[in-house]
């Protein structure tokens, strides 16, 4: 189903970045250690798995066709594991299948929705940035439908949606390269639909790949890694690129407030896709991130421009001074958090240790106050994915619940999703749900509970 012409050379098809080739069913999943029976509902994880054929040499990692790996987990038992390619028409194309039903033009882009999977307001959606759709899927990850929200998205979506643990509802920052310079900021309510967008100049076409607020404030984060013509003119995968000239700043939008009340910070020049947290310290805004010095300079095929480590600025905003200090210099990436604090001070958080290319690596607990980490150290067998953090039922601790990670056993080539105690990270996990095929290193996931 996947060939790939010249996968030699191009890191980002090599390895546990190659792509499988199949969509498997498995059901009853063989478990060592005991799963919490509390744990009822899906770890759904969604990647780049590029299908049909696959020029390496223009291979963007950001571009493969999406694949969601989903896992069920009911009753102490892990009752399935799924894999399915994310249909957009060019992947049933590829599947010989009809198109997926549209809410959109037909002319309305739909590229590979490949970046992050979410539950909310009892949907299941596929989503990506840049200006393409999400892609509703069903419980057993059936492509359903490229969604516009019931009528209410006006254009783009992000791979980022935040959810406001106060109040249930989604912050996403978006963009489009057709806007221009302004990126879309968008609320997403309870009920799935889209009750407020802001729209934003900036002052080039910024790549925006994540979002972070804080009780007062929606964060702007327009950073270097600009819209380029040029390169897009020239096909390149992903026409975004370093702009050494761009100035970077972080904006602060008052949560209910428009464009005109944004105000600008900025910082040392560094891209960061993924903010830990951010929360108000009095008249501060202090934000986590995992920092890389720059991004798609010398290296256009997927992030490789040095390690990438966790930093935290500090924006003092009467007096527009910006603090910046170093947590980790570990390289790591994909951080999270116990979601329950998002834009709320958080002492804690969880992030895979990353080598070249992404490599996924070891699984990282790090407590902000102190910044010690601790990490596991059985990465000779074990390559860690993206960690998420599950409270445990009635926990009033901050780290009182699992971290749920996928890995690949390099031994077997297969991978499984490890479960393990959050306050005893490097300790044996409590449970191993071992999976019937390799899931590629990949993207984001989340555990989204409940039967629906
Ligand atoms: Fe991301």
């Amino acid at each position: 189903m996947t060939t790939v012409e010249n996968a030699r050379g191009n890191p980002f098809l090599e390895g546990n970045l190659a792509p499988v080739t199949e969509e498997v069913t498995a059901f009853d999943l063989e478990v060592t250690g005991t799963l919490p029976p509390e744990l009822d509902g899906r770890y759904l994880r969604n990647g780049p798995n590029p299908l049909g054929y696959v020029n390496a040499e223009k291979y963007h990692w950001f571009t493969g066709h999406g694949m969601v790996h989903g896992i069920r987990l009911r009753d102490g038992k892990a009752e399935w594991y799924r894999n399915r390619w994310v249909r957009n028409n060019d992947v049933a194309e590829l599947l010989g299948e009809a198109h997926p039903p549209s809410d959109w033009p037909a002319d309305h882009g739909q590229f590979a929705a490949n970046t992050n999977v979410i539950g909310h307001a009892g949907k299941t959606f596929a989503i990506v940035e840049a200006g393409s759709p999400p892609i509703e899927m069903s419980y057993e990850l059936d492509t359903v439908r490229v969604s516009n929200l019931e009528g209410t998205l006006p254009h783009a979506y992000s791979a980022h949606p935040k959810r406001d643990p106060l109040t249930g509802e989604l912050h996403v920052m978006t963009y489009y390269w057709g806007w221009g310079n302004q990126v879309q900021y968008l609320v997403v309510g309870t009920d799935g639909r889209v009750r407020r967008h802001v729209d934003i100049p900036t002052t080039g076409g910024p790549m925006i790949h994540d979002i972070a607020f804080t009780q007062k404030y929606i964060l702007v984060f327009d950073l270097p890694t600009i819209f380029n013509l040029e390169a897009a003119m020239s096909g390149a995968g992903l026409p975004y690129l370093w702009d050494h000239e761009y100035d970077a700043r972080i904006g602060l939008l008052p949560r209910e407030g428009n464009a005109d009340d944004v105000k600008w910070f900025s910082i040392d020049p560094c891209y960061f896709f993924h903010p830990m947290n951010a929360y108000d310290d009095g008249e501060s805004v202090v934000l986590v991130a995992a920092r890389h010095q720059k991004m798609f300079d010398r290296e256009r095929r997927g992030p490789s421009e040095g390690p990438p480590t966790l930093d935290r600025w500090r924006i003092n905003t009467v007096t527009g001074k910006v603090k910046q200090e170093r947590i980790d210099d570990r390289p790591q990436e994909f951080p999270r958090i116990n979601e329950s604090l998002i834009g709320l001070p958080n002492k804690y958080g969880y992030t895979a240790g990353v080598g070249k290319h992404f490599a996924q690596d070891t699984l990282i607990k790090v407590d902000l106050e102190s910044r010690r980490t601790e990490a596991r150290t059985d990465t000779a067998r074990y390559g860690y994915g993206e960690p998420v953090f599950i409270p445990r039922d009635g926990a009033t601790a901050e780290d009182d619940g699992w971290v749920m990670a996928l890995r690949l056993d390099s031994e077997t080539q297969t991978s499984d999703l490890a479960l393990f105690d959050a306050t005893a990270i490097t300790a044996d996990p409590v449970a191993v749900v071992h999976l019937p095929a390799r899931v590629p290193n990949g993207f984001h996931g989340n555990w989204i509970p409940g039967a629906q």
